[in-house]
């Protein structure tokens, strides 16, 4: 008798304590999206990209958007792990290997056709850089010319409406701007900031040119999610507004660019 009483006690105490975390576990699941409830969310990203991303000193992927979505993860109380892959494969890679992309990447229709996107945390247009000595001035002025291009790019895709002209595509825009010093392409489109930053480790040797003057659009950088994942989308700009208002974003801002 001592002995059975013995097993139901045990039994209890084993019952109670699965009880106790089966209510811990349903809490946090109920309330927040898959990507963030193992408390990791993880980034891709292309370091090829500053001031937005690049690969600091100690080899890691440093810059804005790195600054960004770990302050983001802060206030989301998940750690964030980076993922650094090749441009044209960050959409899909959302979904299996990664939760999210940050890679100065611009909202487009097309995109939005496999993925979400935040709110808009910054604008850019593309750039036109050209070897110091060129006639290149305007659009028309590009006909028929051989651009350097990131591959899977806004500035690769402007290529395909320009009259004539081939797109000379690489997985690094700093490849193409080698190009562009050593005389193998005409000109490289890449967004604004990049541009800044490109033409100024070249100054003397390539011209730094607005896209605005050559007809292109605003751009506006996202965070590119899973589709329909509203929770993470909820999450990911309230954290945004969030370090809108507290000053946050406008330190990166001025630290990084
Ligand atoms: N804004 C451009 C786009 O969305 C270029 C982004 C390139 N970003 C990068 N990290 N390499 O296509």
């Amino acid at each position: 008798m001592k002995k059975l009483l013995g097993v139901i006690l045990s039994t209890a105490i084993v019952v109670s304590m699965m009880a106790g975390c089966g209510s811990k576990g349903s809490g946090s699941s109920g309330s927040k999206s898959a990507a963030l409830s193992d408390g990791v969310l993880t980034v891709g990203t292309n370091a090829e990209f500053p001031p937005f991303e690049y690969v600091g000193d100690d080899g890691e992927p440093d810059g804005f958007d790195m600054a960004l979505i770990k302050a983001i993860g802060d206030e989301l109380g998940v750690k964030v792990v980076i993922e650094n892959m090749d441009f044209d494969s960050l959409v899909s890679a959302i979904g299996s290997k990664t939760d999210v992309a940050i890679a100065g990447m611009t909202v487009t229709d097309e995109r939005k056709q496999s993925v979400d996107f935040s709110e808009p945390y910054f604008d850019a247009v593309q750039h036109v850089l050209v070897p110091a000595n060129s006639d290149i001035s305007s659009y028309d002025d590009l006909v028929g010319k051989t651009i350097g291009v990131q591959l899977g790019t806004t500035g690769d895709f402007l290529v395909e409406d320009i009259e004539g002209a081939t797109a000379q595509q690489y997985t690094k825009a700093v490849d193409a701007v080698n190009d562009l010093v050593n005389g193998r392409v005409d000109a490289v489109i890449v967004d604004s900031n990049p541009a800044g930053v490109f033409a100024k480790n070249f100054e003397g040797t390539i011209k730094d040119l607005d896209g605005a003057d050559f007809g292109f659009e605003v751009e506006n950088y996202a965070i590119a999610l899973p589709k329909g994942d509203s929770e993470l989308k909820a999450a990911i700009d309230g954290a945004l507004k969030k370090l809108k208002e507290n000053g946050t974003y406008d330190e990166l801002v001025k630290k990084y660019i």
